[in-house]
């Protein structure tokens, strides 16, 4: 089982205006004081350096970042400016990037390497979309997905990582992985880790289930043996359900 930790994230995605951020970030404040689990939300750029200067239990992480560090790169954030504002933690590969902004293994690899000299938590997403899980190709899918953007790393950085698994036919669609499809694909991530570098690595890294995590499935997701914690969107914009979901282990 190792020593890792538990871990429940809400990627904010596009949503909240400033005022709802803040009362988000008080709600939290107030509602986490005991839950001895780590918790981390993801707001939208603008958002990120007052919800990090307001929150009391929880760290903060970006949604994405450029991978240089400063430079013509017009509308563009890097990983130094977003961790001088108080930013812990980045989210990389998350579907909506690779799908809609065409964001490649070869890119992700560079964001996670920048990253990782910042000294800023990585936060890999991976996780097949639903032709490739009908087509029983989902752990040739999500396999490749880790071996070109993150087994370049040796034990120590990869060590540094916690990795999402995010099937993309369930996110934002009310469909959930059984726990029999998450708990496959964790143990499957955990045994590709345990191979490339050893099993007290593979122990040591965190690896969050996403896509339609909710109050009520929470419970019965984070009891599978693999299943570390949650990354989670829709649930995560009322401290009600994020709060029902972090207190769910
Ligand atoms: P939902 O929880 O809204 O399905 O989103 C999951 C997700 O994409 C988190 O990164």
């Amino acid at each position: 089982m190792g020593n890792r930790q538990k871990m429940v994230f809400g990627n904010w995605k596009m949503n909240l205006n400033k005022k709802e951020a803040e009362i988000l970030c008080n709600e939290l404040n107030d509602g986490l004081a005991i839950a001895d689990v780590k918790v981390g939300v993801f707001p939208s750029f603008p958002y990120v350096s007052q919800v990090a200067e307001n929150a009391n239990h929880f760290s903060i992480g970006v949604q994405n970042f450029y991978p240089q560090e400063t430079g013509a790169f017009t509308g563009e954030v890097s990983i130094t400016q977003v961790k001088d504002v108080g930013a812990e933690l980045a989210l990389i590969g998350h579907s909506e990037r690779r799908s809609i902004f065409n964001e490649t293994h070869s890119f992700l690899k560079k964001k996670v390497d920048a990253s990782l000299v910042a000294g800023i938590t990585p936060v890999f997403c991976c996780g097949e979309p639903f032709e490739v899980r009908n087509a029983g190709e989902e752990r040739a899918y999500v396999l490749q997905q880790l071996e070109e953007s993150l087994f370049h790393l040796d034990k120590r950085a990869i060590q540094k990582c916690v990795i999402a698994y995010e099937p993309v036919w369930a996110i934002g669609t009310g469909l959930t992985a059984s726990t029999e499809q998450a708990e496959d694909m964790h143990s499957a991530i955990r045994s590709w880790i345990a191979n490339q570098y050893d099993q007290e690595c593979a122990d040591s890294i965190s690896i969050l289930y996403g896509g339609s995590c909710n109050a009520s499935n929470a419970k019965e997701l984070f009891s599978c043996p693999n299943v570390d914690g949650g990354l989670i969107g829709g649930a995560s914009l009322k401290s009600d359900s994020f709060l029902a979901i972090i207190h769910s282990f």
